[in-house]
């Protein structure tokens, strides 16, 4: 009996050590993490992107459409894009990159584009590097909000999410003025 209870004590001092450094691992992991995202830089970005379907400025390209037939408002159509993104609302303010990758309509109702595409900057500041975002964009709804996924060159390890916000929709022309609203925590 005696034996019995100083072994019972002695797995629960073991249990209880266990838990202890378990806490103990669990804390310092958290603090790693912290200490990783304050090394992190945060930087915030706002420009526009100049999603033109037709006219004589039109960077959206019709590439897949079921039975071939192509319309960007109904499910299953895709599209590649190349689209100037500018400091300021008008096409002719100076231009800060381009705005390149697909979107798919990917909602049965058409209200849902999958979005994925590469900010590529050529402004002086963050000329060469690029930003990944990718999601969901429900283009009927003033904001919304996409993932970034990753960046190259100064957006190295990037983390963050992109508001898009709807200046402009012509849905005769398909043409559309987006202001991105980006914060992305990086090396
Ligand atoms: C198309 O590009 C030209 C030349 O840069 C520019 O003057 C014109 O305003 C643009 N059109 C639209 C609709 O943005
Ligand atoms: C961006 O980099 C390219 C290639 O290195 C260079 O030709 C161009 O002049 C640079 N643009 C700016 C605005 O610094
Ligand atoms: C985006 O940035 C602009 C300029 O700083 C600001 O006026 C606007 O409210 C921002 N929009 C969102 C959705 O945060």
């Amino acid at each position: 009996m005696a034996q019995i209870v100083a072994t019972k004590m002695a797995s629960d001092r073991f249990l209880m050590a266990t838990l202890f450094v378990l806490a103990l691992v669990i804390s310092s992991s958290e603090a790693a993490t912290k200490s990783r995202f304050r090394k992190l830089k945060e930087t915030n970005l706002v420009f526009y992107m100049h999603d033109y379907a037709t006219g004589r400025n039109a960077t959206v390209l019709n590439i897949a459409g079921p039975a071939n037939h192509f319309d960007i408002l109904k499910f299953g159509t895709m599209v590649a894009i190349d689209d100037k993104l500018t400091e300021a609302y008008d096409w002719d303010s100076p231009q800060v990159g381009r705005a390149r990758g697909v979107y798919a309509n990917s909602a049965v109702e058409g209200n849902d584009l999958y979005l994925s595409m590469s900010l590529v900057f050529t402004n002086r500041e963050y000329n060469g590097s690029t930003l990944q975002i990718q999601g969901s964009d429900r283009f009927f709804i003033k904001y919304r909000e996409l993932s970034v996924m990753s960046g190259t060159g100064k957006f190295r390890m990037a983390r963050g999410f992109a508001i898009l916000e709807t200046m402009l929709l012509d849905l005769p022309t398909l043409n559309a003025i987006l202001r991105c609203n980006v914060t992305v925590f990086h090396n």
